[in-house]
């Protein structure tokens, strides 16, 4: 079935077309990833899907029973975490008000039933498994949004989409600003759900691992492929053989007619000419323009030697009020590249900073090499000015003598000359993260410090710098958790976990797996926090209606396992029993948990 179907959409900004003819649906329960380049045009045409920017043409159709949910940009929202998940639920909120206004039978009967099919007795459960699913423990739900950083406001939202009971998520990048492992849960979570999921992603693993088709934004317009990430790329690329090969061989037509024109143009040939000029026109018409992606190609160079000792620490204490991490006793080396991993809120940052000196150690000292030049990046983008244009913001460098200079490193990250005009504050993610990029190897560092540097870039522009990072002679710390990125770049890993840390001469993979099979362990030890003593009235109908599911979630289980019993030889439906078992297992689940917590009174 149906639930979204684009047609005909097109849009400018400006004079600038970014695409037309945009026209493709998608159905129930799909999990389709929209890719294309850094400044494609995809967080525009979901914001024109949601219907928060204006489209100049086209039509965008929601089936009638569907309801798209969307991070919302900006966020002007007074209260607490959880208030503001609860925001997302405005209708059930109402509902409940309802019922609990004493409503006659017949009343209390159509509002259960509207209650129940909009998750009325899930969606707290849902909320709170999500959110800490998210990194946000319960202590925090209190807390006021207005409080939260950048990145977990990100976070949140996210969340927030990912908990509501609309039936279309549209998701921009949501990994950007998740550890790994919160990466690996949302890609369970979405291959799971049976929502239908429209996502944009640079992490080649989540397409990968969840899209089961791929809507492809190129050349100023889309196409759908009703084909997994990977075969997708196969395909993709055997188009853009063909059309690259049917264009060469037209362009060695056209110029052998023309040749033939100029040649017989006059004399007893010149009736040929005419049948020749007609395929010329024909020929033409049939030359595909296709804007190929540029090249993204570029060196980092270093200006000064290294000393051998680059960084130093001696027993460092790092954190504000409290350590956040420990003991930090490790050298790093002229050319080393080393990955730091570890959860949220692990003391990436704060690691960063005390190299940085930006932060003080509370004990020991953290020595840097002399003739060090450190360059940063920051996830914030904060040696960017919005107001200034791309051209200025590069041109304005001590390094940079020439427009010329300033055109060719545009083209090494794939801005045409136009783009040197816009101002940077309407430049996409990926074009913002680009124009950073420039600007810190400009400076010529022979200490790279990078913080997540790979959110918001396309996998050209990633392979480009992971590429360029390799070739580095200077030495490099990096955060990340993208684990296409660090494989193959990095020789050193530093893990920091539970104000430990961890050092190693392994990849960051084998870290990773070191450090998630550690995290599974010690979750497994964390006892349930007790709920608060507050009690709340009871609410009974909605106790017995709880109580009324559950019984059914489990009659119809057992009747499944019966028949899984009986069937031994039918592959097809004894698979299709484990799903649809497993799926109502997960649901009851979550019904055990509200129906504890009415107990409870906790909610
Ligand atoms: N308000 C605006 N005025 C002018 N140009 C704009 C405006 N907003 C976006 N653009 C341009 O439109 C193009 C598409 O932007 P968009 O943010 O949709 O790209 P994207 O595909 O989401 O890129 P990314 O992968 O980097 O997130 C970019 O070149 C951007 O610079
Ligand atoms: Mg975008």
């Amino acid at each position: 079935m149906t639930v979204l179907s684009v047609s005909n959409l097109s849009k400018f900004f400006g004079s600038e077309l970014i695409f037309e003819n945009v026209t493709f649906s998608l159905l129930k329960s799909e999990k389709c990833a929209l890719v294309g380049r850094n400044g494609a045009g995809k967080t525009t045409l979901f914001n024109i899907i949601a219907g928060i920017e204006e489209k100049d043409g086209g039509e965008v159709a929601v089936s009638r029973a569907s309801k798209i949910s969307y991070k919302q940009q900006e966020i002007i929202f007074q209260g607490t975490i959880f208030e503001f998940m609860l925001d997302e639920h405005k209708e059930l909120k109402l509902i409940e008000e309802k019922m609990e206004k004493n409503p006659s039978v017949n009343e209390l009967e159509i509002l259960m039933k509207r209650y129940e099919e909009n998750g009325g007795y899930t969606y707290k459960a849902t909320i709170k498994s999500v959110l800490k699913a998210l990194g946000f423990e319960e202590d925090v739900w209190s807390k006021n949004v207005s409080e939260l950083s950048g990145g977990e406001l990100e976070r949140l939202k996210l969340a927030r989409v990912l908990s509501s009971n609309a039936d279309i998520l549209l998701l921009d990048e949501p990994t950007n600003h998740l550890d790994i492992i919160m990466i690996s849960w949302l890609e369970n979570f979405l291959k799971s759900t049976d929502k239908t999921v429209f996502f944009i992603s640079h992490d080649i693993k989540l397409l990968e691992n969840v899209a089961t088709s791929v809507v492809s934004l190129f050349n100023r317009t889309c196409k759908k492929y009703s084909l997994n990430y990977l075969r997708y790329k196969e395909q993709f690329e055997k188009e853009i053989e063909e059309i690259l090969k049917t264009n060469e061989l037209n362009a060695e037509r056209i110029s052998k007619y023309e040749e033939f024109v100029r040649k017989y143009r006059a004399g007893i040939k010149s009736g040929l000419v005419k049948s020749r000029q007609i395929m010329i026109e024909n020929l033409k018409n049939n030359v595909k323009d296709i804007a190929l992606d540029r090249n993204i190609n570029f060196r980092i160079e270093t200006s000064q030697r290294q000393p051998k000792v680059v960084i130093s620490f001696q027993d460092v204490d790092l954190g504000y009020e409290y350590p956040i991490l420990k003991g930090l006793n490790f050298d790093i080396y002229r050319g080393d590249k080393v990955g730091i991993i570890g959860k949220n809120g692990a003391g990436k940052s704060t690691l960063v900073k005390g190299v940085l000196n930006e932060l003080s150690p509370i004990r020991g000292e953290i020595k840097i090499g002399e003739n060090i030049k450190i360059g940063y990046f920051d996830q914030k983008l904060n040696n960017l000015n919005f107001e200034n244009t791309l051209y200025d913001e590069i041109f304005y460098n001590e390094n940079i003598s020439s427009a010329n200079e300033v055109y060719s490193i545009m083209a090494r990250f794939g801005f045409e000359e136009d783009d040197g005009d816009k101002k940077v504050g309407v430049l996409s993610g990926g074009e913002k993260t680009k124009l950073s990029i420039i600007k810190l190897i400009l400076e010529k560092p022979n200490l790279l410090i990078l913080d997540e540097p790979t959110n918001h870039l396309d996998t050209d522009t990633v392979y480009a710098l992971k590429n360029a990072l390799i070739e580095y002679s200077g030495a490099l710390l990096v955060v990340s958790h993208d684990r296409f990125f660090l494989e193959g770049l990095t020789n050193k890993s530093i893990c920091l976990f539970d104000e430990k840390y961890y050092m190693d001469i392994i990849s960051a993979s084998e870290m990773i797996e070191k450090f998630i099979m550690k995290t599974e362990k010690t979750k497994d030890n964390i006892r349930e926090k007790p709920v608060s003593e507050r009690k709340v009235r009871v609410n009974t109908y909605k106790l017995n209606e709880i109580e009324r599911r559950i019984k059914e979630l489990e009659n119809r289980i057992d009747i499944l396992h019966r028949e899984l019993n009986e069937t031994t030889t039918d592959w097809e439906k004894i698979n299709l029993i484990h799903n649809e078992i497993e799926k109502l297992e997960e649901e009851l689940l979550l019904y055990y948990d509200e129906y504890e917590m009415m107990k409870k009174g906790a909610v």
